[in-house]
C-alpha cells in the first residue's frame, strides 16, 4: 500500500490559502450558506491541486477494492403499476460505489482508517470548514461517506429530507470534497431554484468542494469519460447545534 502521508490529518492542511481564509473568517464564502436564497455552493479554488491529487491516487489505490456497489435502479412498477397518465412518481435512483461509515466492521471502513481517511473525515478542521460555510455552530459527531464515481454513474432526482430523524428534519449541511482523475470529461450537478431544475454545475474539476444546505432537489448527471475515468466524493452530513 503507499504512504499514507498523503492523507493529512487534518482537513486544514488540504486547503490552499484561499481554501485557510474560510477557516480565518476572512473569506467572503464565510456564512454565504446562511443566505435564505443561498442553498448550494461550489468552488474549486480552495483545496491544494498538488495534495488533492495525492489524496486521490491513495484512495484509488486502497479503497477501490473494497467499495460496496451502490445499485438502486428505476423500478419497472414505476411504469406499469401507474394507472393514471402522467401520474409516474420516481424513487431515488442511483449507482455509485461508496464505504458507509456507519460499522467499523466493514472491510471499507476498516481500510479507510489504515490509510488515515477516517481521521481526516473526522477532523475538527472538516467540521470547522461546514460551519463557517453554513455561517452558524455544527454538532460535533458527523455523518461521514465516500463515494466513487464511475463511467456511467450517476444519482436520480432527490431531496436528502429526513422527516423521520427528529434532529436533521429542520435541516443539515452537507460537505463533500470531489476529487475527478484526468479522464473525467464531464459531470454535473443540477438543482433546483424557485421550483425548477434551473441551475447545473460542473464537478468534473479535479478537486472542488461543495456544500448543501439540505433538503432541496438536485440531481448528478452520469459520468463521462476514459473507461476509468473517477469521480471520489468525501462527505460529511452535519447536524446544526
Ligand atoms: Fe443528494
Amino acid at each position: 500500500m503507499r504512504s499514507n502521508r498523503a492523507i493529512p490529518a487534518e482537513f486544514e492542511d488540504l486547503l490552499n490559502r484561499e481554501g485557510r481564509r474560510v477557516l480565518a473568517a476572512t473569506h467572503d464564502l464565510c456564512g454565504a450558506l446562511a443566505d435564505p436564497k443561498r442553498r448550494f455552493l461550489m468552488r474549486d479554488d480552495l483545496l491544494d491541486r498538488a495534495k488533492a491529487a495525492k489524496v486521490r491516487g491513495v484512495l484509488q489505490a486502497a479503497l477501490a477494492e473494497t467499495l460496496e456497489p451502490l445499485d438502486k435502479p428505476i423500478p419497472p412498477e414505476s411504469i406499469w403499476d401507474m394507472t393514471r397518465d402522467y401520474g409516474e412518481l420516481l424513487p431515488k435512483t442511483a449507482r455509485s460505489r461508496t464505504i458507509f461509515f456507519d460499522s467499523r466492521r466493514e472491510a471499507g471502513v476498516k481500510a479507510a482508517e489504515k490509510i488515515g481517511l477516517a481521521r481526516l473525515m473526522r477532523s475538527e478542521s472538516f467540521r470547522a470548514f461546514a460551519s463557517a460555510l453554513a455561517g452558524r455552530p455544527l454538532r460535533r459527531g458527523w455523518g461521514t461517506q465516500v463515494l466513487r464515481y464511475g463511467p456511467g454513474d450517476y444519482a436520480g432526482p432527490h431531496n436528502d429530507h429526513h422527516p423521520q430523524n427528529a434532529a436533521a428534519k429542520k435541516g443539515y449541511i452537507d460537505l463533500h470534497v470531489s476529487l475527478c482523475t484526468p479522464g473525467v470529461a464531464h459531470q454535473w450537478l443540477v438543482y433546483s431554484r424557485a421550483g425548477h431544475f434551473s441551475e447545473i454545475v460542473p464537478m468534473a474539476a479535479p478537486a472542488t468542494v461543495t456544500a448543501y444546505r439540505l433538503p432541496f432537489w438536485h440531481y448528478t448527471t452520469p459520468l463521462a469519460g476514459t473507461a476509468r475515468a473517477a469521480r471520489w466524493v468525501l462527505l460529511g452530513t452535519f447536524l446544526y447545534r
